[in-house]
């Protein structure tokens, strides 16, 4: 029922070696929500046999003023060292833009995170804040976005060519298309999923027309799954169409970003859906994510949504650490407490008076956090 991924299923009790954590609090909420993610660690930590070394590591806008670099090349080497990186949000108004958000790129890119996976699910308690009416949430809204992390339009290649012209490169490679799509197969495949579906621009790009193609060819090897390639513009009909018929979801680097934000009002709030961007190989490092940017319109308030971060470590703890009964935990109390608490963005905006409390971001991550902890003392 819950979104967890099953890529791998060990015992808690197996790894007792501590795991060095790479925190980038970042900028604007990063640095409130990130250390409401940490907290679930260390009640993790208190209840299980996973032991963790914290490294923090500035990044993002506020380390761009004073360095000129929004990670500097000390701290890069350093994220070579640690077992997973966690990562808040970058960005702060008034610089010149995407040069903030360059370290979370670089970081993608570097170490190779070509999978970036973004799991939609709708809490039963958020019903009646996904702007959908009940017709069109069905049985409800549980898929799995894999958006192709390392290439498409996010090469940097381009700039202006004249005064007035600028040009951006789209590159997809053989292997780059390749290793996403069988990545989704197989994600597919082992969820026991039914249905794929392929987002892509194949009546006009020929990036998309490869795409589309190799598709078709790689899903030959899974007869049982039900295959289907959208447009773009046709997917983002369909998904506030009817949500509850997409499961595994795979798409080009800038189409997938679009359509997790779309998708992620389907889950309530931008601060209810994490991201994993993942180096599937043993050694590889990953890095995981809520999807939100650092908003600094709220940043300060204590009042985002600490949920997605949260959300992160349960991925974080499954795809990396091999034990998705902490992802399990972490979403049978994010659900428990949703029906009683809420922060603003997933308060419910009615005359009436709501029967659920308003609760900070710290107030959010404490009740999360006692109930993790009742759980795994069980
Ligand atoms: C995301 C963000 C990033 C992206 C930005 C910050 C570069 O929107 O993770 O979805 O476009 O990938
Ligand atoms: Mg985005």
């Amino acid at each position: 029922m819950f979104p967890i991924i099953y890529l791998q299923r060990v015992s808690t009790m197996m790894c007792m070696k501590s795991k060095k954590i790479a925190l980038i609090m970042g900028d604007g909420i990063g640095k409130e929500v990130i250390p409401e993610a940490k907290q679930i660690l260390l009640t993790i930590a208190n209840h299980t046999d996973h032991r963790f070394d914290f490294l923090e590591i500035p990044a993002g806008g506020e380390v761009w003023k004073e360095t000129g670099q929004s990670i500097t090349d000390a701290s890069f080497e350093k994220l070579r060292t640690v077992d997973a990186i966690v990562l808040g949000a970058l960005g702060i108004p008034g610089l010149p833009q995407g040069v903030a958000e360059y370290a979370v790129l670089k970081i993608r890119q570097e170490f190779n995170q070509y999978v970036n996976l973004r799991p939609i699910f709708l809490y039963e308690p958020l019903r009646d804040i996904c702007p959908l009416k009940d017709e069109f949430i069905g049985d409800g809204i549980n898929m799995f976005i894999l958006r192709e992390n390392s290439e498409g339009i996010y090469s940097k290649i381009g700039g202006k060519v004249q005064d007035r012209a600028t040009i951006d490169t789209m590159i997809f490679t053989e292997l780059g298309v390749k290793r996403i799509l069988e990545f989704a197969f197989e994600f597919a495949h082992k969820k026991n999923h039914t249905r794929i579906c392929s987002v892509d621009k194949a009546n006009l790009l020929y990036t998309s027309t490869m795409w589309r193609s190799m598709f078709k060819e790689l899903g030959e090897k899974y007869p049982n799954l039900e295959k289907k390639s959208y447009y773009i513009d046709a997917f983002c009909q369909w998904l506030i169409r009817a949500p509850y018929q997409f499961q595994t979801v795979v798409s080009s680097n800038m189409f997938g970003d679009i359509i997790s934000d779309e998708a992620a009002f389907l889950a309530g709030s931008l601060g209810m859906v994490a991201s994993a961007n993942l180096n599937p190989s043993p050694n590889g490092i990953s890095m995981f994510e809520p999807i939100h940017g650092s908003a600094p319109d709220i940043a300060g308030d204590n009042i985002a949504n600490p949920i997605a971060s949260i959300l992160s470590i349960g991925l974080m703890m499954e795809l990396v650490f091999a034990d998705s009964y902490i992802g399990e935990i972490l979403h049978h109390s994010i659900a428990s407490v949703l029906e009683t608490h809420r922060t603003p963005d997933i308060y419910p905006k009615i005359k009436e008076k709501p029967k659920v409390k308003k609760v900070t971001t710290q107030e959010m991550g404490k009740l999360i956090q006692n109930i993790v902890s009742n759980e795994l003392r069980k």
